[in-house]
């Protein structure tokens, strides 16, 4: 069965969240000095506040507004407080959380923090730095966040004598670098009275992360560790490997039920059926890929857990599953990087997206993450794909896009 081509739609702009800044359009350079020539930009942003409860989940770039609805679903008496990102490095949810519990289940999340700090108006030249560093040496609710790691973190080390880093963050236009930033805050915290402070970047206790965004500053503690990014079940990695967060953010952009049969047709190292089998119940788990290896590599991240999954070799383009067999489709798409090339794409993506329309049932939705936004815009011309939602993100620096489709947007075979 193959998708006829309907006449062209009107070119239409991607529909955008409201209230959410796209990552990749935000203007500022990270930690450049520019000295002469400076305004003060006063941020349009809602201020935001630090406290004994208020809480960072970091994400890649873009992720942040679902990283928040997880938390909404998830934590009891969460408060959203507002919305920051990093360009090319990190989405924030800054939020109130009555208790930290439940931080640590999430799976949406590459980080969590606790805001210690918060002060906005700073100017962008040198006196602001005194003002942080006075503003570090009496920041309050540390111990708080010490306790809230600990519970989040179990074996995380405290006590009197501490070892520190500081992770900093500079984005617009400041009369400072973001390393002499670094090394304000690295002066500043041998200040406090609370502990003995020694800083060792190597074998740190508590890491102080520092994020100036135009004239707003924020000083939070890392609550998480490494394996809320990288999760333990990922003992093979491969190149192109999806970081685990954003394999539970396709997950959760499906709208998981558990009557779910989800696909991954070009599944990897087997991370987004993973996290898809992470977010909730499901009926069944199809993953497959073209490679042997990588079909090893998810079978061994995958082990005896996530029943029932089949996975097999295949070709994404003739997938061996009968017509409307599936009601979610979730993938990481070739970006032509990593895998294949831009070229090769243009002539694969039609062919996907013909089969993927294939073999999802009415009523069913695909979530295609790639690069190639170039490519899907012309896609989208051509009535191959009508995206309900597409989100513009940026994954360890690099732009790309979530599509978000529903199967009954797409006209059948043989439908005017
Ligand atoms: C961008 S990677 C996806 C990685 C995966 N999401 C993960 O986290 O490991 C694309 C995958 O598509 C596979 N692939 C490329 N062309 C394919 C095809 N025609 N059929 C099936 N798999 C294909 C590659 O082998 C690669 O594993």
């Amino acid at each position: 069965m193959t998708p006829r081509r309907p006449s062209r739609p009107p070119a239409r702009r991607p529909p955008r969240k409201p209230g959410h800044e796209p990552a990749a359009r935000v203007r500022p350079r990270v930690g450049e000095p520019t000295a002469g020539r400076l305004r003060p930009q006063r941020s349009e942003r809602p201020a935001l506040r630090a406290g004994r409860d208020v809480y960072i989940v970091q994400t890649q770039p873009g992720f942040e507004t679902l990283a928040w609805e997880e938390i909404a679903a998830r934590v009891e008496g969460a408060q959203l407080l507002g919305f920051r990102t990093v360009p090319r490095r990190a989405g924030m949810a800054v939020f109130l959380a009555p208790r930290p519990d439940k931080l640590s289940t999430l799976r949406l999340a590459e980080d969590v923090f606790a805001l210690l700090c918060y002060r906005r108006g700073l100017a962008p030249t040198r006196a602001s730095l005194e003002k942080i560093e006075s503003s570090v040496r009496t920041a309050l609710y540390l111990e708080n966040a010490l306790h809230a790691r600990n519970k989040l973190t179990p074996g995380s080390r405290g006590g009197r004598r501490l070892r520190f880093k500081v992770v900093t963050r500079l984005v617009g236009e400041h009369e400072f670098l973001r390393t002499e930033l670094k090394r304000a805050i690295e002066t500043a915290i041998p200040g406090r009275g609370d502990h003995t402070w020694r800083l060792d970047e190597a074998a740190a206790d508590v890491e102080f992360w520092v994020t100036m965004i135009d004239d707003e500053w924020m000083l939070a503690v890392r609550l998480s560790d490494d394996r809320m990014r990288h999760r333990e079940y990922k003992t093979a990695h491969l190149p192109g490997s999806l970081r685990p967060s954003v394999a539970a953010a396709l997950g959760w952009l499906s709208g998981p039920r558990e009557d779910d049969v989800v696909l991954d047709p070009m599944c990897g190292a087997g991370t987004v059926l993973i996290e898809r089998a992470h977010l909730g119940r499901y009926a069944m788990l199809l993953g497959g890929d073209s490679e042997r290896t990588m079909l090893d590599a998810a079978r061994e991240n995958i082990g005896p857990r996530y029943q029932p999954i089949e996975l097999r070799l295949w070709d994404a383009v003739a997938l061996p599953l009968p017509d409307s067999s599936v009601t979610k489709i979730v993938t990481n798409l070739p970006w032509g990087v990593k895998h294949g090339s831009h070229a090769a794409n243009r002539r694969l993506y039609p062919r996907l997206l013909a089969e993927f329309a294939r073999v999802l049932k009415k009523g069913g939705v695909m979530v295609l993450l790639t690069a190639e936004t170039r490519l899907m815009r012309e896609l989208w011309r051509d009535g191959m794909l009508k995206p309900a939602r597409v989100l513009q993100v940026s994954i360890l620096g690099a732009p790309a896009a979530v599509y978000v489709c529903p199967r009954d947007a797409i006209p059948e075979t043989g439908e005017d």
